[in-house]
């Protein structure tokens, strides 16, 4: 388990951590296809009803988490842990506190999309309570290979 791991809301001037750290969970672009530029964390995070979260432990970055809500219906739009520090429960902690966060927004259905190859991550997600809401064909594109997502989603009003 991580040591007294803190999350701190990610704003503009945090694009380039947001970009190196999932830059580094997602080393294997079969998981989400290219890198995500540091411009793209700016202009998403620009974005009203975007957020970011960081997990640190002792002020290292060590996962990043960015969501989306529009009304009552919110999108986790991607979720990584440094691999360093993967299994040790940070993805989870961050998983948790974001789902709470859109709640308070008002979100009571929130969906992601994950490779039908990314097993850690769809345990993950079961583990926390979503279930399967369908799929996606060829959402994923890599290397000329066509990568089928599922489609999750979790009610967070029976939280
Ligand atoms: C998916 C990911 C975010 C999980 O982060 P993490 O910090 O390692 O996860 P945690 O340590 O909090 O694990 C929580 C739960 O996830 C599941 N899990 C995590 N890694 C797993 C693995 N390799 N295999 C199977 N289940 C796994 C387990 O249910 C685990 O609970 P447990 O420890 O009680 O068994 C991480 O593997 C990652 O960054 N992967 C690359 C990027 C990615 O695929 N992101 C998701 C895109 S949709």
């Amino acid at each position: 388990m991580l040591d007294n791991p803190m999350i701190v809301p990610a704003g503009l001037v945090h694009a380039e951590i947001l970009a190196e750290l999932h830059a580094r969970a997602f080393a294997d672009p079969a998981l989400s296809g290219p890198a995500w530029p540091a411009s793209a964390f700016a202009s998403l995070l620009a974005t009203p009803g975007t957020a970011g979260f960081i997990l640190t432990v002792q002020g290292t970055p060590l996962a990043l988490s960015l969501w989306r809500h529009v009304l009552d219906e919110g999108e986790l739009l991607t979720l990584g842990t440094d691999p360093a520090a993967q299994g040790k429960g940070g993805g989870k902690a961050l998983l948790r506190q974001g789902l709470s966060y859109l709640a308070q927004q008002g979100v009571t259905r929130c969906f992601l999309e994950v490779a039908v190859t990314n097993t850690a991550a769809i345990g993950l997600y079961a583990l926390c309570g979503f279930q399967s809401a369908g799929q996606r064909r060829g959402y994923y594109q890599h290397g000329g290979q066509s990568i089928d997502a599922n489609v999750m989603a979790i009610d967070l009003d029976l939280e």
